[in-house]
């Protein structure tokens, strides 16, 4: 399995604190057969977590090294999850996409936005947005992911939804979503060891597994990252 979201990297947004935290973490998601984490802290100026890509290739460097001495054997890449805001195109001139793949994870958060319009001016751009966790966007419907995922947004469904965790009204739309298969990935997000994300992402693969398909859980749990993160190559 594959991480494509999570707040791994210590001490630059709300998730990991500090280094020990984020070994912490990597543990588990070795324990889980979790292979690769793509570290996708806030991009979020307006709550000021102003990163920059310089900062978090630091933070990730460090991170890998440390990973190393303690002979932890899971992959990290850098990656951003970027809120959403009125000078998108200029925020993400800084902000790394996933893996360097000129695929961006968009949070639209609570605000309500022009998602689709968003997106179309991004892929004007050659970015291709994933959004981060849309079935807590309590302003959208079935209908409107269904255009967006024909459109060619992708969708990432954070995995606490989807084995009853986190708000009612995001469970309900997290299924509605696996039940149209209108999922492309399933992610951890991530913030803090404790809840043991690579647990977590390994329970979601088995009910993934059960609801629909190998083949489908495969897909959303790794094949996808590999194709359009990894560009393919990545075994
Ligand atoms: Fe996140």
């Amino acid at each position: 399995m594959i991480d494509i979201h999570s707040h791994v990297l210590p001490g630059v947004d709300d998730g990991v604190v500090d280094l020990e935290e984020s070994l912490t973490m990597l543990k588990n998601y070795e324990a889980a057969g979790v292979s690769a984490v793509i570290a996708t802290s806030h991009v979020a100026p307006k709550r000021g977590y102003a990163n920059t890509r310089q900062q978090l290739e630091k933070t990730l460097n460090r991170l890998k090294t440390a990973a190393q001495q303690h002979h932890i054997n899971v992959e990290l890449y850098l990656g951003a999850e970027v809120d959403n805001h009125p000078n998108l195109k200029q925020v993400l001139k800084d902000a790394p996409s996933l893996n360097d793949s000129g695929v961006v994870l968009i949070d639209f958060g609570m605000k309500q936005a022009d998602i689709a319009e968003v997106c179309y001016e991004l892929s004007l751009l050659d970015y291709t947005v994933i959004l981060a966790h849309p079935e807590r966007y309590f302003y959208i419907k079935m209908d409107t992911i269904r255009a967006l995922h024909k459109q060619g947004v992708l969708m990432q469904v954070s995995a606490p939804h989807l084995i009853g965790h986190g708000s009612k009204k995001a469970q309900t739309l997290a299924k509605k979503m696996l039940k149209e298969k209108l999922i492309d990935f399933v992610a951890t997000d991530a913030h803090r060891a404790r809840f043991a994300p690579g647990d977590m992402l390994k329970k979601a693969y088995r009910r993934v597994q059960k609801k629909t398909s190998t083949l489908y859980a495969e897909a959303i749990f790794k094949e996808n990252a590999k194709e359009k993160l990894f560009g393919g190559t990545r075994t």
